[in-house]
């Protein structure tokens, strides 16, 4: 498990095993669109501002994945303990 945290509240949101970026935001009242929820379409696209992503999607370049600046919450996860999105 990891934890997310909202930039523009500092909130930190705790992302079980069983539950994805998106879910555990959503249930805090945290707003991304999504659309496909399995890492294809693009759609929930968040930039990161501090922490390390573990990407599972296959919309994001090789290149994009290295930089770190943007992951997918509808399917990522992350390395760090914290995850800071753009939000
Ligand atoms: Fe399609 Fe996340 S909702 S990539």
């Amino acid at each position: 498990a990891f934890q997310v945290k909202v930039h523009s509240t500092g909130e930190l949101i705790n992302v079980s095993e069983d539950q994805t970026m998106f879910e555990a935001l959503d249930q805090h009242g945290v707003f991304v669109a999504v659309s496909c929820e399995s890492g294809v379409c693009g759609t929930c696209q968040t930039g990161v501002v501090s922490g390390t992503p573990d990407h599972r999607d296959v919309f994001l370049t090789e290149a994009e994945r290295q930089q770190g600046n943007w992951v997918m919450p509808c399917c990522s996860r992350a390395k760090s303990k914290i995850l800071e999105l753009d939000l």
